[in-house]
C-alpha cells in the first residue's frame, strides 16, 4: 500500500490525516517515527530536520516541505538523489502573510507602539504623522509572499521598494537586486520587512552593518527566518534606537528561550512563528496533486532547487 510519512512535531497529525483522507484516500498516512515498511513510503511530508532518515525509503517519489520555507530540508537533511522537493504555495498562506505584514507596517506607520507607551503614562500627546506616500517601505525578498505584500502596501499608498537576487520588476515597486544594491536599498527603508528564505547566502545577512545602513529610527519586521538576522546585532540596534521598533515572528532558536534579551526589550513585539500557517486542507490537495504528477513522470508544482536553497 503506498504510504505518506508525516514528520512534524509542531503540526497536528490528526488534522493532516483527515485532510489526506479527503485528498488522497489511497495513501496510508503514517506519523514519524512509526514508519512501518519503508518500501511503502512514496511521499515524505516534512517540517522537522531529518538528518539521513530520508535515505531509508527506496521508493520515495516526492519530498514535500510542510511550509513555504525549505531550510529545514536543505540545511540539515541529507536528500536522496533525484527525488524532487516541493514547497507550499497557497492562496490562504499568502493572504495570511499579507495580513501579518500589513498589520505590522500599519502599526509602526501609525505609531501604535509610541501611543501605547504614552497610554501607559497617561500622556495625551499628538505625534507627527507622515502620510503613507512619505513612508518608504523596503521588502527583502520579492518572491511569492514578498510580491503579494508589496502590492498590498502599494495599494495603500506606501512608497515601496523590493530587493531580490535577480532584477525583475513588480508594478509600482522600486526594484533593487543583488549584493551591490543592498546598501542603497536599506538606506531608503524607513520600515524594513524581511521575507527572504534562509539559505547559505542569507544567513546572518542582517548584521550591525546592515542595521547601520537603515535610516535612524527605522522599524523592522521579520516574518521570514530568525537566522537571517544576527540577533545580538539586532538587540544592539534596538537598544541604541537605531531601530525604533521591531515586530519579530521568527527566531534563531524556537521557541524563543525565556532568557533571550529580545523578550525584555520594550521596543519589540513578539509573535510565536504564526505570521502565516499552512492549512492542512489545501496543503494536502497540493501534495496529492504533486504525487500524482511525479507518478506520471511530470514535473511537480513549486519545485525547489536544493542548490539555490529555495
Ligand atoms: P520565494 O522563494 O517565492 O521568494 C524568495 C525571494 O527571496 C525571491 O524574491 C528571491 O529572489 C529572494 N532571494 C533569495 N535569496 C536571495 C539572495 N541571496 N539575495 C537576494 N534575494 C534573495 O519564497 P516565499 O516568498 O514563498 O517565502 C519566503 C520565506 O518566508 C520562506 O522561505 C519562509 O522562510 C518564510 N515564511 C515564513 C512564514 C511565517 O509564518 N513566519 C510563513 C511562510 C513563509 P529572486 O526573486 O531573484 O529569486
Ligand atoms: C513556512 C513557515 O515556511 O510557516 O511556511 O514558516
Amino acid at each position: 500500500m503506498p504510504a505518506l510519512i508525516f514528520c512534524s512535531r509542531t503540526d497536528d497529525p490528526d488534522e493532516w490525516r483527515e485532510a489526506f483522507h479527503q485528498a488522497a484516500p489511497e495513501l496510508d498516512f503514517r506519523v514519524w517515527p512509526d514508519v512501518g515498511d519503508p518500501a511503502d513510503v512514496e511521499v515524505a511530508l516534512v517540517w522537522d530536520p531529518l538528518g539521513e532518515e530520508l535515505l531509508r525509503f527506496p521508493h520515495l517519489k516526492l519530498i514535500a516541505s510542510l511550509g513555504a520555507g525549505v531550510d529545514h530540508l536543505v540545511g540539515s537533511t541529507k536528500l536522496p538523489d533525484g527525488v524532487p522537493m516541493t514547497r507550499i504555495v497557497d492562496q490562504d498562506l499568502t493572504q495570511g502573510m499579507v495580513e501579518y505584514v500589513l498589520l505590522s507596517v500599519l502599526s509602526m506607520h501609525r505609531q501604535v507602539p509610541a501611543y501605547a507607551e504614552q497610554q501607559r503614562r497617561r500622556v495625551w500627546q499628538l505625534l507627527d504623522q507622515p502620510r503613507a506616500w512619505q513612508r518608504r517601505v523596503g521588502i527583502l525578498g520579492l518572491g511569492v509572499l514578498g510580491t503579494a505584500c508589496a502590492k498590498a502596501l502599494v495599494g495603500i499608498g506606501f512608497d515601496v521598494a523590493g530587493w531580490r537576487r535577480r532584477k525583475k520588476t513588480v508594478d509600482g515597486v522600486t526594484g533593487f537586486a543583488g549584493e551591490g544594491q543592498l546598501e542603497p536599498f536599506l538606506s531608503r527603508s524607513d520600515i524594513l520587512v524581511c521575507l527572504l528564505p534562509l539559505t547559505s547566502d542569507t544567513e546572518g545577512l542582517l548584521d550591525s552593518k546592515a542595521f547601520a545602513a537603515l535610516p535612524k529610527g527605522a522599524s523592522f519586521v521579520n516574518a521570514a527566518r530568525g537566522a537571517i538576522v544576527v540577533e545580538r546585532d539586532l538587540v544592539a540596534a534596538l537598544e541604541s534606537s537605531q531601530i525604533s521598533h521591531a515586530v519579530l515572528d521568527v527566531f534563531t532558536e524556537e521557541p524563543l528561550p525565556s532568557a533571550n534579551p529580545l523578550w525584555h526589550l520594550p521596543n519589540v513585539t513578539i509573535t510565536p512563528h504564526v505570521a502565516s500557517i499552512t492549512s492542512a486542507a489545501s496543503g494536502a490537495v497540493l501534495v496529492a496533486e504533486n504525487l500524482s504528477r511525479v507518478r506520471k513522470g511530470e514535473a511537480p508544482l513549486y519545485r525547489v532547487d536544493p542548490v539555490k536553497g529555495y
